[in-house]
């Protein structure tokens, strides 16, 4: 077993804008290290299964309007209400796969014109990821994307907004990724970064706070 000698899992989370393709490549990340040896989970945020996520899916879907501040805490609290389960299968070995963090939280709150500094503070001391992959995408082509539009944020200039923030958002260990390519090719750019920090967690490096 992985962690009998009490290495951990690492924190893995990727963000990018509405349909650059993370959801699928989460996905194959998690299969292609449960092959190499390397338990994982994925996990995704919002998480709509809590009471929590309900509430922000009934948002996002439009059935129900939010003032800003309200749906941004909801998201950050939806993060908080999976911390210790978080926690507790990375100390076991897990490495989590994390569509959508934090970061998610604070650009597409920045983009309606909250203040980013407010935006950060519910979110500080959440687990930091070990690693950032951001899924780079224009956001004309994500928007010529099959699926495109369905909800709240998936509008072209909302989403031109989106990726501002990131870019102030974003520090040099972010790991950025071309999400224009193939399925298989935006894969290949993340497979060695990602084993490489799966290594650095099984070998000792410690978890820390996101933000602090
Ligand atoms: P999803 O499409 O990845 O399920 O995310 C739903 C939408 O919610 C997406 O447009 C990004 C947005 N979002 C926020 O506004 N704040 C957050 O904290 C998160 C996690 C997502």
């Amino acid at each position: 077993d992985k962690c009998s000698n009490g290495s951990r899992g690492a924190l893995v989370v990727l963000e990018g804008l509405d349909r650059c393709g993370k959801t699928s490549q989460s996905t194959r990340l998690v299969k292609k290290l449960e092959e190499l040896g390397y338990p994982a989970e994925l996990f995704r945020f919002p998480d709509r299964n809590t009471v929590i996520g309900k509430m922000i899916s009934s948002y996002l879907n439009s059935d129900s309007q939010l003032d800003d501040h309200t749906v941004h805490l909801l998201f950050s609290a939806n993060r908080w209400e999976k911390r210790s389960l978080m926690e507790s299968k990375l100390q076991s070995g897990i490495t989590l796969i994390v569509d959508r963090y934090a970061y998610s939280g604070v650009a597409f709150s920045a983009a309606k014109g909250l203040d980013i500094e407010w935006c950060k503070a519910p979110d500080m001391g959440l687990l930091a990821p070990d690693l950032v992959l951001y899924l780079d995408i224009s956001p004309e082509k994500a928007s010529e994307r099959g699926g495109y539009g369905g909800e709240r944020y998936e509008q072209l200039e909302f989403q031109k907004k989106v990726a501002q923030a990131y870019q102030v958002l974003r520090d040099a260990s972010w790991k950025i990724i071309d999400a224009s390519l193939s399925v298989e090719d935006v894969e290949e750019q993340m497979r060695g970064i990602l084993l490489d920090c799966a290594k650095t967690c099984r070998n000792g490096k410690s978890l820390s706070q996101l933000w602090l």
